[in-house]
């Protein structure tokens, strides 16, 4: 239907960065029995029909590989036409013009666009199709800036400009795919607190970091203007503190109408936890200010909660840094001038996100999207979407990937195979998982190892050399670890969906050799997780012993950076150490989880430090507030602590091994996942010496209780 119409564009001249209403009338010829909008754009847009918002998408048609994929949706509009009717389509900058895109000019030329048609039945059966073509206007809107990183401004009493003839734009229709990821919604409503620092600046204090925007609502005259600013933690002083945005302005600027002024951002969105207040009209009512928390209607799934206070706080902020980050894609960040889909920082998180979430579509969407880009040699981009680029333009480009974030092309279809279960996910990305494995075949220096290419290495590992982002473990051994890993499943998702295998079979064993051969022993937390985690070490035993002991001679305190960190915990437990697993989970001092939730943290940090003991930060440079990444250690919580796993045999929890390790220095915990199977649910709770267990399973289970084992059905059971 969609294809039908034909791309507008506006043939009048607006300011950069204004956004364009796009608007057609007409009358309905009858009585109207069936009604629905097919609608896209370059950008992102607002739909209106008669004056009303047509749906709760914010931030539609979402971000894809723009140029192979772009989602058109489709919304029942029957109610909402009348007689006569008035159908207008803002658009703004989003995704696909912002500086977020790329930051290469040529890139961000793409013009502002839209493609739409609306599907009529009438009750005497005739059918009309209203498409954008020439017939269509389009005006200036009243907002005349709006850019994902940089913010809006928008004008109130702004006079609609005079109607200008859109005009027809050549644009591929081939692109077009129907809306496969979640809807983008408004969710969470914050209401702040007024704070006045000490250098005598009102801040507006939501209470949460958080990913949305603010609704504004007072009383006001005509050119009273409000202008605020984001900041994600305030500094020693306690005063605003926003110098790690970058260069990312993250402001709001509006100016009123006389009388009552209710306004929100339509075409951006933001991350912050406090607004600075640079312009209000007289005496700041904190009550005329509500955050609106934009994320991907994703559904919980999981819970954790402990005895520890802390504790409960970090799961918490594991919850918030998800949701905060998966607004169409799984981003680094949602604040400064990056939010990209960094594959490494997703690959961690796959098993967490897909435990507290219901993340199937999600990853789904994604996951396609990192394919259209994969290189015709099997490299897959170090995040995805890329940006705007033709096919031409990345085959132009000098590669830059790295080990552990291009594996998200074997490790994310893997992950949510299990938690879901559908063999689907496999099949749509087996092409992009095999050839990412050839890639790394075909770049290595050194056969069966991943040698003589660039890697981020074990990224902002504490024990980085001044000045640097990489951690001090060795990149190639990491490299290798992971060719391994990607091969492995490669090998399993081959097999499920019938394929010849063999060569990755001998592959695996020939990278396991050279692995052992190469890399005979570990220095640091980081190398020796990662060679017990992905079963490389050839002594097991006395690599655990080693890792153990490097952790306890370090105060129980880890030097691991993104790569490491989510292998530790179960390396350690997986070995026998589960309570120096547990020791590092409950470590308060830095670096560590708890440190940053002792420090006042409300999502998970990009840095151990982010801030300081003292107060201070670590570098404005590359210092977020909302980087989920290290929030992956819930995956342990659940699997570990709680003991709730699944079974490759039998996945997506058709079958579930269930083998709880509490530790006396909690005195209770607790997990469940709503799985696609039914809620399972795991509690400890000490009893004196003694622990109570109590566990739910909607699946036949296996449940190990301190050594013995019970193969139960459905059902709840205390031990
Ligand atoms: C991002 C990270 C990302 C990294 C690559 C950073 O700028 O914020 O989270 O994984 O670059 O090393």
């Amino acid at each position: 239907m969609i294809k039908e119409a034909d791309w507008i564009t506006p043939s009048a001249t607006y300011e950069d960065h204004a956004a364009v209403v796009y608007f057609k009338d007409f009358k309905a010829k009858g009585k109207i029995t069936e009604a629905k909008l097919y609608t896209t754009c370059l950008g992102v847009y607002e739909a209106k029909l008669n004056g009303e918002r047509i749906s709760n998408y914010y931030l539609a048609p979402g971000w894809t590989a723009y140029h192979s994929r772009l989602q058109y949706q489709e919304y029942d509009v029957t109610k909402m036409l009348k007689g006569t009717n008035k159908l207008e389509i803002e658009v703004g900058d989003g995704w696909i013009r912002g500086r977020v895109a790329m930051k290469v000019p040529k890139f961000l030329k793409t013009p502002s666009a839209v493609l739409a048609s609306l599907y009529i039945k009438y009750d005497d059966g005739t059918e009309e199709n209203i498409i954008t073509d020439e017939t269509w206007n389009t005006k200036r809107s009243n907002i005349s800036f709006n850019e994902l990183y940089d913010g809006e401004t928008c004008d109130a009493n702004f006079k609609d400009t005079k109607p200008e003839k859109a005009k027809l734009l050549k644009w591929s229709k081939s692109i077009l795919i129907p809306q496969e990821g979640e809807f983008i919604t408004e969710h969470e409503r914050l209401k702040p607190i007024l704070i006045t620092a000490p250098n005598g600046e009102k801040i507006l204090d939501f209470g949460q970091n958080m990913t949305g925007y603010v609704e504004i609502e007072l009383d006001a005259k005509v050119g009273d203007r409000v202008i605020l600013d984001c900041g994600e933690v305030l500094d020693a002083d306690g005063n605003f503190y926003r110098d790690n945005y970058r260069s990312a302005l993250a402001k709001i600027d509006y100016t009123c109408c006389d009388g009552h002024n209710v306004y929100k951002p339509r075409l951006t969105f933001y991350g912050f936890r406090y607004l600075r207040v640079l312009k209000y009209p007289g005496k700041i009512d904190p009550s005329s200010f509500t955050g609106i928390c934009v994320y991907s209607d994703i559904k919980k799934t999981g819970h954790l909660e402990c005895s520890n206070k802390l504790l409960n706080r970090l799961f918490d902020n594991i919850f918030w840094g998800q949701k905060d980050n998966y607004l169409d894609i799984p981003t680094d960040c949602p604040q400064r001038d990056e939010r990209n889909g960094w594959a490494g920082d997703a690959q961690v998180f796959t098993r967490t996100a897909s435990y507290n979430y219901d993340v199937y579509k999600f990853f789904d969407k994604w996951l396609q999207d990192m394919a259209a880009e994969q290189h015709k040699d099997g490299e897959v981009f170090q995040f995805a979407p890329r940006g705007t680029m033709t096919y031409k333009d990345i085959m132009s480009l000098p590669y830059q990937n790295s080990a552990a974030w291009g594996d998200a092309a074997t490790i994310c279809p893997w992950e949510i195979y299990m938690t879901y279960g559908n063999i689907e996910i496999l099949k749509k990305n087996y092409k992009m998982m095999s050839g990412w494995v050839d890639y790394i075949t075909g770049a290595t220096k050194d056969k069966y190892l991943w040698t003589g290419h660039f890697h981020y290495g074990d990224w902002l590992g504490v024990d980085a050399p001044e000045g640097s982002y990489e951690g001090k473990s060795n990149k190639e051994l990491i490299a290798t670890a992971y060719y391994a890993y990607s091969t492995s499943l490669v090998i399993k998702a081959g097999k499920l969906l019938k394929k010849d295998v063999s060569k990755y079979e001998e592959l695996y064993k020939n990278i396991v050799k050279a692995f052992r051969k190469t890399f005979p022993s570990y220095q640091t937390q980081t190398e020796h997780a990662i060679a017990l985690h992905f079963d490389l070490a050839k002594d097991k035993k006395s690599t655990a012993d080693s890792l153990a002991k490097m952790v306890k001679e370090n105060g129980n305190k880890l030097t691991t950076g993104f790569v490491g960190t989510p292998c530790l915990l179960h390396a350690l437990s997986e070995n026998g150490y589960a309570d120096v697993a547990y020791s590092l989970l409950l470590q308060e001092e830095y670096p560590s989880w708890l440190f940053s939730v002792r420090m006042g943290a409300t999502t998970i940090w990009e840095h151990w430090d982010g801030k300081k003991e003292d107060g201070s930060f670590w570098s404005e440079k590359m210092n977020s507030f909302n980087h989920y990444a290290y929030g992956a250690v819930a995956d342990w919580v659940y699997g570990v602590a709680a003991g709730i796993n699944r079974v490759e045999e039998a996945p997506g929890f058709k079958e579930i091994v269930i083998k709880p390790v509490p530790d006396k220095r909690l005195s209770w915990l607790e997990a469940s996942i709503d799985t696609r199977c039914g809620v399972v649910s795991s509690k400890w709770v000490y009893e004196g010496d003694k622990v109570r267990y109590e566990i739910t399973t909607p699946s036949p289970a296996t449940i190990v209780i301190e050594g013995k084992t019970y193969k139960v059905g459905k059902g709840t059971y205390i031990f």
